[in-house]
């Protein structure tokens, strides 16, 4: 049987950072506000003419460099993101151009926030029917693009960066038995639209559209679908919470990080959280903190690792590998 790998992670972050005090200079909102309800304190915003492409370019470069591969080797791009560079071509194509990358195929894939768990499970599945042999698998979003930034309730949430991982199809027998995305469960429930949408689209408007959303709503269903998820992916693997060695879950919000880790029952030192300098960076959040956790020492190779996210839609899913 054949199980995809993670050879090597990258991430990357716009250089402007932009803090809750900053952003009190724009609408009427305050750190202490900012910090008790969600627990950020900071976040990136990509620079005037500064692309979702460019991001998610950039962590990819440093993806490959951490699996000492060239970009050739590479032949299949998942880019997760609900904030394209355009409407189409696909920003997969651009990163798959800027590489230099001509064969095997590329395509961006929008599951709002959860898009990183989503992109994994597709590039994993297609790497096990055996047509490709190396994918990229990014998620990278500029969501200060789409922001109504006179709406104190939703402006002062998220942020922009990327992050990527290097997935390599392997044979199972040969040393790898453990390595590898074990299991992936995703769901989604399209009757949860308009608690967090954007309005605006080709289609539609004929416009970009800003982000709407019921923050109450939202909040009231997130611990129990991403429990849910978890729960199957515990199920699926004979695993439970103590065999988890790092919770990786999407950052959205300290408050919905820690109520998912204890109603699981997952120790709080194994939770990697980002949220605080991050912002939430949706589809990028997952490989931006996974980052920071494989570059501080953190999460080491053999590490089971449960990834988690929800978001708009709505979607949901979890991913349990070992590092
Ligand atoms: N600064 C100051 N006051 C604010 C701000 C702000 N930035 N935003 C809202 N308020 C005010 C409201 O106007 C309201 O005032 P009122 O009582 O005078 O009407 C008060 O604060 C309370 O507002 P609520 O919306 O009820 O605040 P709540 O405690 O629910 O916190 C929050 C809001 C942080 C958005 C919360 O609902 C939440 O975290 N929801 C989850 C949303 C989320 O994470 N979405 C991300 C995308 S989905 C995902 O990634 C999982």
């Amino acid at each position: 049987m054949i199980r995809s790998v993670v050879l090597g992670i990258g991430s990357h972050l716009p250089e402007k950072v932009l803090t809750n005090a900053d952003l009190g200079t724009i609408v009427d909102t305050s750190d202490e506000w900012i910090v008790q309800r969600t627990g950020i304190r900071e976040r990136r915003v990509a620079a005037e003419g500064e692309l979702t492409s460019d991001l998610a370019l950039a962590a990819a470069e440093k993806a490959l460099a951490d699996a000492g591969l060239d970009a050739q080797a590479i032949d299949l791009i998942v880019l997760a993101t609900s904030t394209p560079d355009n409407t189409f071509p696909a920003s997969a194509v651009t990163v798959q151009d800027r590489l230099g990358i001509r064969h095997g195929a590329a395509f961006d894939l929008q599951a709002v926030c959860s898009g990183f768990v989503f992109a994994l499970s597709t590039a994993d599945a297609l790497l096990r029917t055996g047509q490709f042999r190396r994918a990229l698998v990014i998620g990278a979003e500029t969501f200060s693009r789409i922001l109504d930034w006179t709406d104190r309730t939703t402006c002062v949430l998220f942020g922009d960066g990327a992050g990527a991982v290097v997935l390599e199809a392997r044979e199972e027998a040969g040393g790898n038995a453990d390595r590898g995305i074990l299991t992936s469960h995703l769901r989604s429930d399209g009757q949860h639209k308009q608690k967090l949408y954007v309005d605006g689209g080709p289609s539609s408007t004929r416009t970009v559209g800003h982000l709407r959303m019921e923050g109450r709503e939202v909040f009231k269903h997130a611990v129990g679908m991403i429990t849910d998820v978890i729960e199957e992916a515990f199920a699926a693997t004979g695993t439970g919470p103590d065999d988890v060695d790092w919770f990786v879950p999407h950052q959205a919000n300290k408050r919905i990080i820690d109520a998912s880790a204890k109603k699981l029952g997952i120790a709080p030192e194994k939770v990697v959280c980002t949220v605080d300098h991050h912002g939430n960076t949706s589809a990028a959040s997952i490989p931006l903190a996974l980052d920071e956790a494989c570059r501080d020492g953190r999460v080491k190779p053999g590490d089971l690792v449960l990834l988690e996210a929800m978001g708009g839609g709505f979607t949901w899913g979890s991913v349990l590998l070992r590092w």
